[in-house]
């Protein structure tokens, strides 16, 4: 087998003049200068829209309406947090009450879960189930939730873990004076 075409080919790349790792470094800091002087003057001179809001400022803003302050809900006051009345949606689960907004596609108006806005959602999510009569009326007693079985504690032990990872804990649920 003739091999010399491979051996010239090897000897012609290993003559030929090779680029080392050195060569791209003034690349790379002309680079990284460009990308920390467009970082400092964005901070300086921060993006707006026409009316000269600031694009980010207008973001958060829509991700966080107001501040929340840790507060006592009935299930009285608790109800308006629906999405519809308030803007903001809260949801109780074992007294505590966590703000959902952020997953308003599960629990505004239209969302599948919309039953649980403003609601103690305890029992439904304990017992995986969306019917009317999981819902304690707003003028009754919380719901105690001493007759759940094992597994429904567990279940709703769960979904606890799943808000408290995922949402902001913004107050608790009371009993109405
Ligand atoms: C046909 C049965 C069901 C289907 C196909 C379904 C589907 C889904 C899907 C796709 C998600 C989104 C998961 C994610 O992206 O994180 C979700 C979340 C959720 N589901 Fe269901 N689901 C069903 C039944 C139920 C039931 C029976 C309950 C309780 C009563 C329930 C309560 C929830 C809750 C609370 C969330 C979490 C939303 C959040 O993270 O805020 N689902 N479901």
């Amino acid at each position: 087998m003739d091999l010399t075409f491979i051996q010239n080919y090897y000897s012609r790349m290993s003559s030929s003049p090779s680029l080392s790792t050195s060569d791209f470094i003034p690349y790379l800091n002309a680079f990284l200068a460009i990308v920390a002087v467009y970082l400092i003057y964005r901070t300086v001179f921060p993006q707006t829209n026409p009316n000269g809001q600031v694009l980010n400022a207008q973001k958060q803003a829509k991700q966080n309406p107001k501040p929340i302050v840790f507060t006592k809900f009935t299930p009285a006051t608790l109800q308006p947090f629906n999405g519809v009345v308030e803007e903001r949606v809260l949801m109780a689960v074992k007294g505590k009450v966590y703000d959902v907004s952020a997953g308003r596609s599960f629990y505004g108006p239209d969302g599948p879960y919309s039953n649980f806005a403003g609601r103690d959602a305890s029992r439904g999510l304990a017992k995986g189930s969306f019917e009317e009569d999981m819902l304690t009326p707003i003028d009754e007693p919380i719901d105690t939730l001493e007759d759940l079985s094992a597994d429904e504690i567990q279940a709703l032990d769960d979904w606890e873990r799943h808000f408290a990872g995922k949402y902001l804990l913004c107050g608790e649920l009371v009993e109405g004076l």
